[in-house]
């Protein structure tokens, strides 16, 4: 479900038709729907209010500060990965207090950034992790809130490469090593350990995978719980699923509904941290067709955006779905589907403009003809697009524009030429 739709023959987003902002601002351009990014935050706040959690939205999926203070200003906390994102939670206003910490390589600097922000627990992911956060805390008079990852050994069903919860990837402490580990470092003197944490992978598009890495966490709990420790905090992580194609993920009641059953009168304070769910379908890249290459029995078309904005099809041979911001008198784009079933479509790579093969957005799609200059819209680009961007080729990166009802404001500018090099 999302704000972007057809009206009298032409894509908006919300109450703003997207010609608008391409006329004002050029392409390629990243364009967001505040409406569907609240949408998606309340549905999950609503299917999973029984658990009453705190909700920390994964800041790598969209870090753009003025979408982290639209989500802030919701109730959301945050989850981050590096003392950069802590800075732009602050910088957007939200509270440390609700911010939770993973990742495998925290510096000495990013621990001590967030011991001073006052961040609510780390996720360890390590004992030399474990050890040195203690050690920084004891410096710093401080006792840091930590919970541990614990890797569960489950397969998601995704990607290989954002897949994290199986054993053998960097992630966590594996689980039958997780009593030892807090019979270890529970009593570490900068250390309170409250908790668990598991992080599965992303695009998780079955709830079976969070059944079974739950049951396993909560033998655990049982265990460490009988053994004397406290566990006060499970973190379920993110990875559910976003709505790429339609209907081909649960819903969020469905997530929550085995979830939740699980987890009643458990006596634990639950924390989710979903990306994806929230940002994905809440925005498109806009871009416009350069030109129109016919080679033997390939055409191919070439847009103005390219893979340093959108690099998703390249790196996890993701599927965004796209279609023209225009179509041609009296075609209704289809809903989101990979082959539909229409007359006078036409087999098309779309690319852009890098030099390098892997630099494409869809392979063999059906697309109504289209012409020099024309818009089109990839779907789903608001998770995972603009926050893995990248100048490659020297090519400054795209702005990104906020829409909310009719009114619509640039929350990143694009970049110049001397943007490119003001660093070297
Ligand atoms: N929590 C932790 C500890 C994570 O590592 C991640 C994502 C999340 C939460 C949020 O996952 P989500 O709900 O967004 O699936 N670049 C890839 C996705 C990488 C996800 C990395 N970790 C993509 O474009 O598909």
């Amino acid at each position: 479900m999302d704000y972007f739709d057809y009206q009298s023959g032409q894509l908006y987003c919300e109450q703003v038709p997207l010609t608008e902002i391409a006329s004002s601002l050029g392409t390629p351009t990243y364009v967001y729907s505040s409406a569907t990014f609240l949408h998606h935050y309340q549905q999950l706040a609503k299917a999973f209010a029984p658990l009453d959690p705190l909700i920390c939205y994964s800041v790598k999926a969209n870090s753009n500060i003025h979408i982290l203070n639209l989500l802030d200003r919701a109730g959301a906390g945050f989850d981050i990965v590096s003392g950069g994102e802590l800075a732009r939670v602050i910088r957007a206003g939200g509270d440390p207090a609700k911010v939770v910490f993973a990742g495998v390589g925290k510096t000495d600097q990013e621990i001590s950034q967030a011991l001073q922000a006052g961040i609510c627990f780390f996720a360890l992911e390590s004992a030399p992790e474990a050890q040195n956060i203690s050690r920084l805390a004891v410096a710093a008079g401080k006792k840091a809130n930590a919970i541990l990852r614990v890797n569960p050994d489950v397969d998601p069903k995704t990607h290989r490469y954002i897949t994290t919860g199986k054993k053998l990837t960097k992630f966590g402490v594996n689980l039958e090593e997780v009593t030892a580990f807090f019979e270890k470092y529970s009593d570490l003197p900068g250390l309170n350990l409250v908790g668990l944490h598991m992080h599965l992978g992303s695009q998780i598009t079955a709830i079976d995978p969070f059944v079974e890495a739950l049951t396993k966490m909560l033998d655990l709990v049982d265990t460490l719980r009988a053994r004397g420790h406290k566990i006060e905090w499970l973190d379920l992580g993110g990875g559910f699923g976003a709505d790429y194609q339609t209907d081909t993920v649960p819903l969020a009641p469905a997530y929550a509904d085995a979830i939740v059953d699980m987890l009643r009168d458990k006596d634990l304070c639950i924390a989710i941290e979903p990306g994806k769910f929230i940002s994905a379908n809440a925005g498109l890249l806009l871009t416009r067709v350069v030109y129109v290459k016919e080679s033997g029995p390939k055409r191919f078309v070439i847009v103005d955006a390219a893979m340093n904005d959108l690099i998703r099809p390249s790196l996890y041979d993701a599927f965004h779905f796209i279609w023209p911001v225009q179509p041609a008198q009296g075609f209704v784009p289809p809903a989101r589907t990979a082959e539909p079933a229409i007359d006078g479509l036409l087999k098309v790579d779309v690319v852009g403009g890098i030099c390098e093969p892997t630099d494409f957005f869809a392979k063999d799609r059906l697309l109504p003809p289209v012409q020099r200059g024309d818009l089109l819209a990839i779907f789903t680009a608001g998770a995972y697009c603009a926050t893995m961007a990248s100048q490659y080729n020297s090519r400054p990166r795209a702005p990104e524009v906020l829409v909310d009802g009719a009114e619509h404001k640039t929350i990143r500018r694009r970049e110049t030429y001397d943007d490119l090099t003001a660093l070297e």
